[in-house]
């Protein structure tokens, strides 16, 4: 990047000039040291970020009296002298970020006197150094009558004086860099009282914030402390100047960090909630805070849920336990809520996506998950008002067995990656709106049926879904969506689509297939006239014969196609030449530009980029004489068919073959599938199974060579055990529970239970054993129930001929 924009920069100009577009200059990355003189004298915009300016000296930059945007950061300024910015009176956005400016040192008084018309500064990033004595902003920001918004570094011990008042305009505070330890009751006494909008998410120690901190802020409307070390509870007190007061948006995402490796619990109780209670508020994001509980007259009894719009509780480890009943008659009572967000739910999921709230405007971020006991809901009432909702990755053996959506608003639902004992049914009165609908995740057998026909539904998305099950007896699936435009099918092992199986989905324009399993492309896609995105990428194609080149052809012609065949195992050979041409003369937009690797029978099995290929053609194919034709063909006829004929076996008898190939072809596969293993077996154990953990590690580990995980030897030691846990399990291949009769002091248990039956369903390769030793079946069946039919089960037995068969058994199990 550095290098193109010098580059271009020569190329386009002389060296050290700059780029120059109308009333605009771009200065970037010419080492510059001080301001070039030589620009159009009318420029409204100039950029000399990444330049070697050390000092803006007096009137520098007073011959561009029209700017209105003047960019300087990333610079080395330590130093402004006071007529820098002599004549500007017409600047609006000023921007010295990644500079070296001290706040009482590096601004003379003056220096912003000509900047009348100011609306916008920019001085964060500046105060790298963390210093802990008292610094006195002496900066003059007084002379700022018009500045709506700023962003300035919160230093260790900060001390703002009376002239920030003076900022009476400003609207917009944004503290970055931020470290402060402690905010006192008086730290902020001079701020100017009509800022609407507080940040402070940089904080990297633990803030100490005095109740009454925030005192000063008298108009504020935003309060985002979403990043910062601050500590849930803290935050929430910090709330005490603002009760029985309007705040729109509480932002207080991922505040609670743990303590020195310890995993910190934070219940969510009455006396927590005290002052936001009676406050007024929009968006409330609890988001990633460690919750564990949420306690009666906490959360749910907020003075005002009438004012709640956008509420957000993901990644958080609170169960949904004996609390799902008020949950929903919360919802019901918050009369404008819009947005529910509540996924990721109990343990820390890899990498959550988090929503960003923005004003009314929802933007996907990052999120996390949760988990509940068993309970079943009779049916649950959407709120009518609802439009935006989230129930994602959740671990629950809670079911809803209805849901009801009358007269609904809802236009998006996710409702994805949790196993349940059962799937809502899905009901609707009245009209509704529904047009996003997601349910990956969910084993496609249990949806199936669930839904009424939703006819405004646009977009549905079925990832990781097992649709292959439904695939084989099953017409018209989706029936109860005609109107569908896009459908995601990824991940779904399919491998063959029987032609009235889809249905006739008359607007279908997007349909994603990629992840999958096939070897031909289905002639049915060919039905699908609007369609102009067709994914096939990460499957097994090794050609794309005539009649779908040419449909592809036509349907370009018609309208721009999208075809996606990147990774798939193409073959180049004398039999295909016409696929290879095809790549780089038709007008289907293909992704790669139709650049994919392909394997080549004639040079001994390499595989090349096709533009490599058809770039030294003759090499390559200048033999493909008629008889070659004839033996190539054979060839390759052959080696289709063993390709095809290993796909099905693969597809169809999986664990057979992985069995008799075992290891090499097992990674083979997994490879093919996109998921690999660090380690083979994940062992649960409890206290007094050690010494058989010690017997297993060897027979599995040494005589059987299997990489084997166990909770003593490959945890992080302090990381929280939870999270451990779940980067383990995720990472292992198969588990294995040692069932000794201490299982029940074990309260890792029916966590490692709930997290291998998640992972079970989110993935293939994994087996569920269960080794019981000196306790019977019916004493553990209550804690297996929920995965019993998933489980292969040894009750290791105390004859020495009859452990000689349970190894066996376990090995043919594990290979
Ligand atoms: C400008 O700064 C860069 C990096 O800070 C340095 O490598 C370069 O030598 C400097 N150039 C001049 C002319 O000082
Ligand atoms: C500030 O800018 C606005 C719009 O650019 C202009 O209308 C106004 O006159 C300017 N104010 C001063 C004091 O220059
Ligand atoms: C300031 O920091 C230095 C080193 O970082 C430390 O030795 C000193 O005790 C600190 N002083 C105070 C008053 O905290
Ligand atoms: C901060 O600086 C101002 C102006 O130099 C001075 O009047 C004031 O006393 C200083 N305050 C502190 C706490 O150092
Ligand atoms: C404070 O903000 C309000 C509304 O944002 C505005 O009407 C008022 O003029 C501002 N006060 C000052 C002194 O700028
Ligand atoms: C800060 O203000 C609150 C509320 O007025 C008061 O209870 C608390 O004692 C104050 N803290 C300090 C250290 O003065
Ligand atoms: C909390 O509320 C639930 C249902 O409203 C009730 O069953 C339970 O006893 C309450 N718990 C406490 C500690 O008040
Ligand atoms: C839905 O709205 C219609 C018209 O406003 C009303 O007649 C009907 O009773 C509503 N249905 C439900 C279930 O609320
Ligand atoms: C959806 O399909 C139905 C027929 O099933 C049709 O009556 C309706 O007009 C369609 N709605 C939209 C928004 O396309
Ligand atoms: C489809 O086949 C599976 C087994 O192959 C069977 O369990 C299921 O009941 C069949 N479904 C229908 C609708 O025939
Ligand atoms: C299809 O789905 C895969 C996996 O979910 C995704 O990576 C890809 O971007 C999707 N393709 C299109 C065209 O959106």
């Amino acid at each position: 990047m550095f290098v193109i924009a010098i580059l271009m920069q020569i190329v386009m100009c002389n060296a050290h000039t700059c780029l120059i577009d109308k009333t605009q200059a771009v200065c970037r990355y010419l080492e510059l040291t001080s301001v070039p003189q030589d620009l159009p004298k009318d420029i409204k915009f100039l950029d000399i970020s990444y330049n070697n300016l050390t000092v803006i000296t007096s009137s520098e930059l007073s011959e561009y009296k029209s700017l209105r945007t003047l960019l300087m950061n990333d610079n080395n300024l330590d130093l402004l002298q006071c007529d820098a910015f002599h004549g500007l009176s017409l600047l609006v956005e000023l921007s010295l970020a990644k500079n070296n400016l001290h706040v009482s040192r590096s601004y003379p008084n003056g220096v912003f006197k000509p900047l009348i018309n100011l609306s916008k500064l920019d001085i964060s990033q500046n105060m790298k150094k963390s210093t802990n004595f008292s610094v006195n902003y002496t900066i003059p920001v007084d002379e700022l009558n018009h500045l709506n918004k700023l962003s300035i570094d919160l230093v260790h011990q900060p001390y703002f004086g009376k002239h920030f008042r003076e900022m009476r305009g400003l609207n917009v505070l944004i503290f970055d860099f931020c470290l402060v330890e402690l905010l006192t009751n008086k730290t902020f006494m001079y701020m100017p009282n009509n800022v609407s909008h507080l940040f402070l998410n940089t904080c990297r120690h633990f803030v100490v914030i005095e109740t009454n901190a925030l005192f000063y802020f008298n108009n504020l409307n935003t309060l985002d402390f979403s990043g910062s070390n601050i500590h849930l509870a803290r935050a929430l007190d910090a709330l005490y100047p603002f009760q029985n007061r309007k705040i729109d948006n509480v932002l207080f995402r991922g505040i609670t960090y743990p303590e020195l490796g310890h995993d910190v619990d934070i219940v969510l109780t009455k006396d927590m909630m005290k002052y936001i209670k009676s406050m007024c508020v929009q968006t409330l994001d609890f988001s990633n805070n460690l919750i564990v509980k949420i306690l009666n007259e906490s959360l749910l009894s907020l003075d005002h849920p009438e004012c709640l719009q956008n509420l957000l509780l993901s990644a958080n480890r609170f169960s949904l336990d004996n609390f799902a009943t008020d949950f929903f008659k919360f919802l019901h009572r918050a009369k404008v809520l819009k947005l529910v967000d509540y996924s990721y739910i109990p343990i820390a999921y890899n990498q959550p996506v988090f929503l960003e709230i923005n004003g009314n405007n929802y933007r996907k971020l990052l999120e996390v998950d949760k988990y509940y006991g068993t309970k079943i809901i009779p049916f649950v009432r959407f709120p009518s008002h609802l439009e935006y909702v989230r129930f994602s990755h959740i671990m629950a053996t809670t079911g809803m067995k209805e849901i009801i959506l009358a007269n609904s608003s809802l236009r998006h639902l996710e409702i994805s990656y949790f196993k349940t004992y059962i799937f809502p049914k899905f009901t609707l009165e009245g009209t509704n709106e529904l047009t996003y609908l997601d349910i990956s995740g969910i084993s496609a057998e249990t949806t199936i049926g669930k839904f009424p026909v939703l006819q405004h539904l646009k977009i549905l998305v079925m990832k990781t879904t097992q649709l292959y099950k439904l695939l084989w007896n099953n017409t018209n699936i989706f029936n109860w969506a005609p109107n569908l435009t896009s459908l995601d099918l990824s991940y779904n092992y399919i491998w063959r689509i029987k032609d009235a199986t889809l249905g006739n989905l008359p607007h279908l324009r997007n349909l994603n297939l990629s992840h999958n399993m096939f070897n031909v492309i289905p002639n049915v896609l060919m039905t699908f006239k609007y369609l102009v995105s067709l994914d096939l990428s990460i499957n097994q194609l090794t050609n794309i014969p005539k009649n779908i080149r040419e449909w592809a052809d036509l349907q370009q012609e018609k309208r721009q196609f999208n075809f996606f065949l990147n990774k798939n195992p193409y073959i180049c050979s004398c039999d295909t030449i016409e696929f290879l041409f095809w790549t780089s003369k038709t007008n289907v937009k293909l992704d790669r530009n139709g650049n994919y690797l392909c394997w080549l029978p004639i040079k001994n099995g390499k595989s090349r980029y096709m533009h490599n290929i058809l770039k030294y053609f003759h090499d390559y194919f200048g033999q493909c004489k008629a008889k070659m034709w004839l033996q190539i063909g054979t060839a390759l006829l052959t080696f289709t068919m063993c390709a095809l004929i290993i796909s099905t076996l693969v597809y169809n008898f999986r664990w057979r073959i992985i069995f008799f190939f075992y290891r090499t072809f097992r990674r083979f596969v997994e490879r093919r599938l996109d998921v690999m293993f660090k380690y083979d077996v994940y062992v649960s154990y409890s206290d007094d199974s050690v010494a058989f953990l010690k017997l297993l590690s060897g027979v599995i580990e040494e005589d059987w060579g299997f990489k084997m995980c166990c909770q003593d030897r490959n945890f992080t030691v302090g990381a929280p055990s939870a999270d451990e846990r779940v980067k383990h399990i995720h990472c292992s291949r198969d588990i294995i529970f040692l069932v000794t009769p201490s299982i029940n002091e074990n309260e890792w248990i029916h966590f490692e239970i709930e997290r291998a039956k998640y992972e079970k369903m989110t993935k293939y390769l994994q087996k569920i054993v269960v080794i019981t030793k000196g306790i019977s079946l019916a004493d553990i069946q209550s804690e297996f129930a929920t995965i019993w039919q998933e489980v292969l089960f040894i009750e290791w037995p105390t004859e020495e001929e009859e452990k000689a068969k349970a190894w066996q058994k376990l090995k043919l199990w594990l290979f």
